[in-house]
C-alpha cells in the first residue's frame, strides 16, 4: 500500500489536487472516506498539509514558517543550543547543509540566525511541502521571515549521494527507532513517521554519518534524544545538551570549511 494519497480539501481544489498527485506520482482519493493510505496530502486552493488518517484523527501537519509555534521557537531560548552546536557567532554565520530536512523547523531556525542553509529531503511529499512553505514565507508580512526564507535553498533527493562543496557544517537529524515509542513523540513527527514508513533500524542514520564524515566540512552536528547513544557509536568532540535533545558536535579541524 502507498503510504500517502492526495485528497482535495474541497470541490474547488480538485484540479489542484489532481495536478499535485500527477507531479508526485501518488494516487488520488476523492475524500477522506475513500482514502486507504495511512496519511493524506490534503490540497486546498492556497494551502497544503499532511493528515494522518487513523481514528481518532490527529491534527493536521503543516509547514508554516510564520506560525506562532515558529515565532515562539525564534523568540525563546530554544534555538541557542542549535546555533551554538553549529557554531553561529555574532560575526560568523556558517553555511549549513541540512541533510535531513524533514519539516524544515531546525533549518528555519538556523536561517533565522543568519545561516545560509540548504535543506535536502529524500521524501518527495516533504520536499513538496517545504517548497510550498518557502514560497509562502517569501510573501510573509514579517521581514525576518522573508529574510530567513531567502537564506534557504531546498533540494530533493538522497543526501548521501551528494558531493558537497562550499559548506561549513553538515547537520543531521535522522529518525531514531525509539522515537515512536516515546510518550514525548510529537504528533507531527508521528505523522511524518507514518508517511515515511519509518526507518526502524537506525542504520540509515549511521550510513548518513559515514557519508557526512567523507565530505569537506569542518563540523558535523547530530541531533539526538537527550539520553540516547551516540549515532554509529561515534564519540563527539563535544555535546550541547538541552532538556530533551542533545547536539553531538564532531569538529574536524583538518577538513575544509571555516569551522
Ligand atoms: C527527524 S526528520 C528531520 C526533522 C527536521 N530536523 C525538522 O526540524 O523538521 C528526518 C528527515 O530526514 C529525511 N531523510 C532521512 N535520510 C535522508 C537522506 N539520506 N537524504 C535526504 N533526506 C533524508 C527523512 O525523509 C525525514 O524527513
Amino acid at each position: 500500500m502507498m503510504a500517502c494519497e492526495v485528497i482535495p480539501a474541497s470541490r474547488s481544489a480538485e484540479q489542484a489536487a489532481k495536478r499535485v498527485a500527477n507531479e508526485l506520482g501518488l494516487p488520488l482519493a476523492s475524500s477522506y472516506a475513500h482514502a486507504v493510505a495511512p496519511v493524506a496530502l490534503v490540497v486546498d486552493t492556497h494551502e497544503v498539509w499532511l493528515q494522518a488518517l487513523e481514528k481518532p484523527r490527529p491534527g493536521r501537519v503543516t509547514i508554516d514558517f510564520s506560525s506562532p509555534d515558529m515565532l515562539y521557537r525564534r523568540k525563546s531560548g530554544h534555538n541557542e543550543p542549535l546555533g551554538r552546536a553549529v557554531g553561529v557567532k555574532k560575526d560568523l554565520k556558517p553555511r549549513v547543509f541540512d541533510a535531513t530536512a524533514g519539516l524544515g523547523r531546525d533549518a528555519f531556525v538556523l536561517a533565522d540566525l543568519g545561516c545560509n542553509v540548504e535543506l535536502s529531503e529524500a521524501s518527495p511529499v516533504l520536499f513538496f511541502l517545504l517548497t510550498h512553505a518557502k514560497q509562502t514565507a517569501l510573501l510573509s508580512a514579517q521581514t525576518k521571515v522573508v529574510d530567513a526564507a531567502q537564506r534557504m535553498t531546498i533540494s530533493r533527493g538522497d543526501s548521501a549521494q551528494r558531493s558537497l562543496a562550499g559548506f561549513d557544517v553538515i547537520y543531521l537529524d535522522p529518525m531514531f527507532p525509539d522515537r515512536s515509542k516515546s510518550a514525548a513523540v510529537k504528533k507531527d513527527l508521528a505523522t511524518v513517521q507514518a508517511l515515511l514508513e519509518n526507518d526502524a533500524t537506525g542504520e540509515q542514520g549511521a550510513a548518513l554519518l559515514d557519508w557526512a564524515l567523507s565530505q569537506p566540512v569542518g563540523r558535523v552536528v547530530i541531533k539526538r534524544p537527550a539520553k540516547s547513544p551516540y549515532l554509529g557509536g561515534m564519540k563527539p568532540s563535544h555535546a550541547i545538551s538541552g532538556k530533551t535533545v542533545r547536539f553531538d558536535v564532531l569538529v574536524r579541524p583538518n577538513a575544509k570549511g571555516e569551522l
